[in-house]
């Protein structure tokens, strides 16, 4: 078994990878990780994308800049200074038209996709399904990938409170098609018969004339017309969910999950180390962001205090330099033990994932990242030499 401190290659880990998933808890730097390796593929020759579910402003910040919609934008690298053959692209999911979209593509002619689209019980689904943007994600995602337009692709996924929202979420929609609603109007009828038009024949005369007195005429219209256009969308929904499934499994893709050194956020990393081993899911290893770095002990301290002192001897007071130094080493003595106490508790995460790829530590920051150049120094620090989980 490998040893944590052997080497991982991480610049040869992205080069390989075609999808990287970004997971994690909230606010521990999941779209600064996604947006920083999509940077840094771009800056190695890719054609990278991040796509982003953040309120448009952040990542519009960390990327200088005003607006990213749901439609692709190029981010301009040559303020870097840095000449690359590769690009950097940026999107932001905007859950109600990715729904459209969908079924724009899924519907069999335009007829049918006009009745959907305009059909008062889908805008009730879309709206419901809009509220899902991981489900949403996943669909763009899709999209995005299928489209053979990048080489890289990076997804950014919400805080969310489950974990398995997430990964199991491209089946969501199918169950739902499938088990709650399809299923339960097609049973207590004649198999031979017109799908949606089954209410309102036989026995279910009686269940119509009660539902049409409590939704009304037209709602129910509405809702004959909507089972009997979605059955034919029914196999489109089926392979895109197969697609989507065998993308998370493929080798290409790498899920990293981003954490921060503090226990609830730990905790959830843990969690996922433990899922995405359980579902055979592709781990890509651990980033754990914004650690304290420390990386002198009380001896280096001492002679760094002497040196400091020897250096202002002639310009500061004896008796404020004594005070200036016991300061300094309180600080140091502080940072130290943060520094083991984070290193501590990583721990916990290094061990759920092992045999899962590489172990990342990426120091704080001075301020936010929310620059291109910020980016740039994240990226350095996360393609340095990683660990072996
Ligand atoms: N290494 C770092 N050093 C300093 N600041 C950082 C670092 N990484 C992230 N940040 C800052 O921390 C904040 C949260 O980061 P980010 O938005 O990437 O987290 P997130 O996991 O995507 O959050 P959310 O769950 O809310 O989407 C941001 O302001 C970001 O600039
Ligand atoms: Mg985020």
């Amino acid at each position: 078994m490998a040893r944590v401190s052997d080497p991982y290659d991480m610049e040869a880990w992205l080069d390989r990878t075609k999808l990287v998933v970004c997971v994690g808890a909230g606010g521990v730097g999941k779209t600064t990780t996604a947006a920083t390796l999509a940077l840094c593929g771009a800056l190695r020759g890719r054609k990278a994308v991040v796509l982003t579910i953040d309120p448009a402003r952040r990542l519009a910040n960390s990327l200088g800049l005003k607006a990213i919609g749901n439609e692709r934008t190029q981010i301009d690298l040559e303020g870097l200074g840095l000449s690359t053959s590769g690009q950097l692209w940026a999107m932001m999911l905007d859950s109600r038209s990715t729904f459209d979209g969908l079924i724009h593509r899924v519907a069999p002619d335009e007829a049918s996709r006009d009745r959907i689209l305009s059909n008062h019980v889908y805008r009730h689904m879309a709206d419901t399904f809009a509220g899902s943007q991981d489900y949403m994600a996943t669909e763009t995602l899709y999209d995005l990938v299928s489209s053979g337009d990048f080489d890289l692709v990076v997804l950014d996924t919400p805080p969310v409170k489950n974990a398995l929202d997430f990964l199991e979420s491209p089946g969501r929609l199918i169950n739902f098609m499938d088990e709650r609603v399809l299923r339960w109007f097609l049973s207590p009828y004649d198999p031979n018969a017109v799908f949606g038009r089954r209410l309102m024949m036989g026995t279910s005369a009686v269940v119509f004339r009660l539902l049409a007195y409590v939704f009304g005429r037209d709602f129910l219209d509405d809702l004959a017309t909507f089972f009997e256009d979605f059955q034919g969308l029914y196999a489109g929904f089926v392979e895109r969910n197969d697609a989507v499934v065998a993308l998370f499994r493929d080798p290409a893709t790498s899920f990293v999950t981003v954490c921060a050194p503090n226990h609830s956020s730990l905790d959830v990393a843990t969690f996922f180390q433990e899922e995405l081993a359980r579902r055979d899911l592709p781990r890509g290893g651990i980033v754990v962001n914004q650690v304290h770095v420390c990386d002198g002990t009380e001896h280096d301290a001492r002679a760094v205090l002497g040196d400091v002192a020897a250096e202002l001897a002639e310009d500061v007071e004896p008796k404020t330099m004594s005070a200036l130094l016991a300061r300094l080493g309180m600080a140091h003595t502080r940072l130290r033990a943060l520094h083991v106490s984070e290193t501590e508790l990583a721990e916990q995460v290094r061990e759920a994932g092992r045999g899962g790829g590489f172990y990342q530590e990426v120091p704080r920051l001075e301020g936010n990242v929310h620059d291109l150049e910020a980016l740039h120094e994240v990226g350095r620090r996360l393609l340095s030499a990683a660990g072996v989980l």
